[in-house]
């Protein structure tokens, strides 16, 4: 089941170490541990193997894959061992990678992409290619009204204006190229009403939003845990502190707005209650990609007495968030081999800001996911016993 993964903002940290982790399993250099879909739980059919999975994408940037996984070795966020053994491999991928598509209109970009999807496809010879956002965290969306439906949307893209934002109009790209679209950041990406019809008219799944990886992963453990307890949550704040290209691109306020938003939800939606408090995340260029967060939590139980809680999480970002990536390619590309089509909801393990929303309680996500899971794996084994 040869996969295509294309990767927007394949030279950022996220998808550089996603390429190296893949490459690395492939050549059996490296364990799966972060990976989920290797666990008993989820492991089957059919899931695409890690040898399986073929890397491309789109980068503003120019900076060659290596040099990036080099730097992100000194930094301690990838053994150098494993850079060393897969110069190969990376100037491979390196062969794969595209600018970010030009044109006169945003009609001219997408049939840039397009074009670029199609040609990957073609020449791996791959049974279909999933591509995953994991570019800079993009400001909320302005509204436009080729944003209502698919036919307006077509007709908007080819005026001067910018009607869509870049992961709108990667994901439009790729949905017209026929490939799932998940989108790992907060960005807008495939949510839009235009571009739901679309995947729905080109019988494709898309997933989302924003990786859940480090604090919000924790809350989304804790909160039902107050909750289950009857325990009255009376504050949470939480304070990030990461450096990092992410780090920096949230420096800029409306793209802090966007994550900040996409981290507190998980608040809101598991206790039916906002506590007071808020989340902060701050650029600490020295930092690099490990991101401490510290958050302190007041509580009060039975007959009203106050207490405290307080966790420090010293998390490696992209270590933590690349094993996902390669998780959401192969779970995205099973549930479209299987025939699903619009948002991928049992993928909400993944994500802060998950689609449809059904539950934050990690423990109900993974139990969907499994079951999720199961059924693909179930219906693959009955595919291929009827065609043998
Ligand atoms: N690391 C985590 O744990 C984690 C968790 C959840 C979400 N995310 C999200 O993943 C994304 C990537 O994080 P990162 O640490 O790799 O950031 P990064 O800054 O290292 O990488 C982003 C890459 O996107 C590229 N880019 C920017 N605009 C682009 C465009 N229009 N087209 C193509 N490429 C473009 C940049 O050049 C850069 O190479 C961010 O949005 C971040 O919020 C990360």
């Amino acid at each position: 089941m040869r996969t295509g993964v294309w990767l927007v903002g394949a030279r950022g940290s996220v998808a550089t170490t996603s390429i190296v982790g893949g490459l690395a399993l492939r050549a059996g250099l490296t364990g799966p541990a972060g990976c989920v879909t290797e666990l008993p739980e989820l492991r089957g059919p059919a899931l695409p193997a890690f040898s399986d999975l073929v890397f491309g994408g789109h980068d503003v940037a120019t900076t060659p894959l290596v040099k990036r996984a080099e730097t992100l070795a000194v930094a301690g966020v990838l053994p150098g061992r494993l850079v060393a053994a897969l110069l190969d491999e990376l100037a491979a991928v390196e062969q794969e990678l595209r600018p970010a598509p030009a044109g006169a209109t945003q009609a001219d970009r997408a049939a840039a992409a397009v074009r670029d999807l199609t040609d990957f496809r073609d020449r791996h010879r791959l049974e279909r290619v999933v591509v995953v956002n994991v570019s800079a965290t993009e400001p909320a969306v302005r509204p436009h009204p080729g944003h209502a439906d698919p036919a307006a949307l077509h007709a908007a893209l080819t005026s001067p204006d910018e009607v869509l934002p870049a992961s709108s109009l990667y994901a439009y790209a790729a949905l017209t190229a026929g490939c799932p679209y998940v989108d790992f950041t907060p960005s807008t990406g495939a949510r839009l009403p235009a571009l739901h019809a679309l995947a729905v008219e080109r019988g494709l799944p898309y997933g989302g939003h924003d990786g859940k990886t480090g604090e919000t992963l924790v809350k989304s453990v804790l909160a039902p845990m107050f909750a289950m307890r009857n325990l009255t949550v009376h504050t949470w704040s939480g304070l990030n502190l990461l450096g990092g290209g992410d780090g920096a691109n949230l420096a800029d306020p409306a793209a802090n707005a966007a994550k900040v938003e996409s981290k507190q939800r998980v608040l809101g939606e598991t206790l039916g209650y906002v506590p007071q408090g808020d989340t902060r995340i701050d650029f600490v260029e020295e930092l690099g990609d490990f991101k401490t967060a510290w958050d302190l939590i007041t509580f009060s139980g039975f007959l009203g007495t106050r207490m405290r809680m307080e966790f420090t999480w010293h998390g490696c970002d992209s270590a933590l968030a690349a094993p996902l990536v390669l998780d959401l390619a192969r779970l995205t590309a099973a549930a479209h081999a299987g025939g699903h089509v619009g948002p991928l909801e049992e993928l909400a393990f993944f994500f802060k800001d998950p689609l449809g929303g059904p539950t934050h309680s990690l423990a109900e996500q993974w139990t969907r996911l499994a079951e999720f899971t199961r059924r693909l794996h179930a219906d693959r084994g009955s595919a291929d016993g009827h065609a043998g």
